[in-house]
């Protein structure tokens, strides 16, 4: 009896959840673009709005569509697809488009380094699950040759040695800006020349739910760097202080090759045959680079840090997405979901840092958080590789997290609170995409985990 009426009161909580989505994407809706949250991020950002594109695709496949052809207004001529298009001038964030100076040839202001390529993962989906085949079709060869020209990008600019790994040398370019991923990396960052800034998020947000002082430093010292040195890939692949290979990047690339090559052969085999080819190529020798992001002394995928070529300490949530990538190592797999086993005993999954650890804080933006779009793609990668059981308590998880603690930014393991910006554009559009679809079917699952976190 108490079941039926806890379900019933999940139920009405769940329908509030995703008109609040929906009210949530069309606040944030700029025309054409989506803000990933007003004040906080006021202008388009990349992996955001890839994310942003599959919610709209419940609304209005027409507008989801329209998301990443706004993005890709910002693509720079040799591929590049910018983190952040600035569709207005506006100081209201830091860095904003006078810190970055830099723009895409076209007059469009942007940042001047990349994010995770997911977009190319949101346009098979679109293109897939699409009720107007004909429109799908038009949208998806309309943005294939921007995508694959961004994918090369990555290949030959970011890995100019065909190493199968591409380079990345800003922490905002993996998305997980503070993860402890970084933290004994970021203080080889020269300070010296770092001019006076003013920090804006830390007017939207507590400070102590995001990246401190040192780490600012540090990400305002390489933007720096970049407009110092001319924005020049040649000259940041010998000498950025910043040189990583991130577990995040690699594994999304990985996965989005194999997409992009799905979307061509739906598309025209014979007409993109060469591109066909290609990817194929890059992602032959991308599963021979990847393996080098496994540590065997940890026992898991991290980073590898391109000054020394040694795997960073410490197990952060980038490890698990290499089930997107499905490299068909069945040992490693068993030892990855062993880790989440562990990780599920102390709180919500995905944390962002191992909850076990020192460093450990569930407050703060990647030092321990668990993020919606991170736990999406790990549930898409562990259903790939069969393991339904894991997809399922991730899906649960993510659920608690935004029934209790809404369409926040990110949200505390430990608690389910919600923190960081309200309100969000991506926590939105995965529930409306992603977990509103399931709820009758993990129903029963949630009422008996969702105890745990009352
Ligand atoms: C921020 O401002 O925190 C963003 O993550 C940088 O892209």
């Amino acid at each position: 009896m108490k079941a039926v009426c806890y379900a019933d009161k999940l139920f009405r909580k769940m329908t509030n959840l995703s008109t609040l989505a929906r009210e949530v994407l069309q606040k944030n809706d700029r025309g054409g673009y989506t803000v990933p949250r007003p004040g906080l991020y006021p202008f388009q950002w990349n992996w955001d709005s890839s994310f942003v594109s599959l919610g709209f695709a419940v609304i209005d496949e027409s507008r989801a569509w329209e998301e990443l052809e706004t993005l890709f207004k910002g693509q720079w001529a040799n591929g590049m697809v910018p983190h952040i298009v600035f569709h207005k001038d506006d100081d209201s964030y830091s860095p904003g488009p006078g810190q970055w100076g830099a723009h895409n040839g076209s007059g469009l202001n942007t940042s001047a380094i990349s994010n995770p390529p997911v977009a190319g993962i949101s346009v098979k989906r679109l293109l897939k699950d699409a009720e107007d085949q004909d429109f799908a079709r038009r949208k998806a060869a309309g943005l294939f040759p921007k995508l694959y020209a961004w994918h090369k990008w990555f290949h030959e600019v970011r890995d100019p040695e065909g190493t199968g790994l591409v380079m990345t040398y800003h922490p905002w370019e993996t998305g997980r800006d503070n993860s402890h991923d970084w933290k004994s990396l970021l203080p080889r960052v020269p300070l010296d020349n770092l001019r006076p800034y003013k920090r804006k998020d830390t007017e939207h947000v507590d400070a102590d739910q995001r990246p401190d002082k040192s780490e600012y430093d540090a990400f305002m010292a390489l933007v720096q760097f970049f407009r110092d040195h001319g924005f020049d890939e040649a000259y940041f692949y010998e000498n950025s202080p910043f040189k990583i290979a991130d577990t995040t990047i690699n594994f999304i690339l990985a996965k989005a090759d194999l997409d992009l090559i799905w979307v061509a052969e739906h598309l025209d085999a014979d007409k993109y045959a060469a591109e066909i080819a290609q990817l194929k190529a890059w992602h032959k020798v991308s599963l021979k680079g990847l393996e080098r992001l496994w540590d065997a002394e940890q026992g898991a995928y991290t980073p590898l840090d391109m000054k020394t070529g040694k795997h960073v300490k410490g197990i952060s949530s980038g490890t698990f997405l290499s089930f997107l990538a499905d490299l068909d190592h069945k040992d490693r797999e068993h030892r990855q979901i062993e880790i989440l086993e562990s990780w599920h005993e102390k709180g919500l999954l995905v944390p962002s840092y191992d909850p076990e650890h020192a460093d450990f804080e569930p407050q703060r933006y990647w030092m321990g958080p668990v993020w919606t779009v991170v736990n999406y793609l790990i549930y898409e990668g562990l259903n790939s590789c069969g393991y339904d059981e894991m997809a399922r308590k991730v899906a649960v998880d993510t659920m608690i997290a935004l029934k209790k603690g809404s369409v926040s930014e990110y949200f505390n393991p430990l608690t389910a609170e919600g923190l960081g910006g309200k309100d969000f554009s991506w926590t939105s559009a995965l529930w409306l995409y992603w977990l509103a679809p399931l709820q009758d079917n993990l129903a029963a699952d949630y009422s008996a985990r969702v105890q745990m976190f009352e």
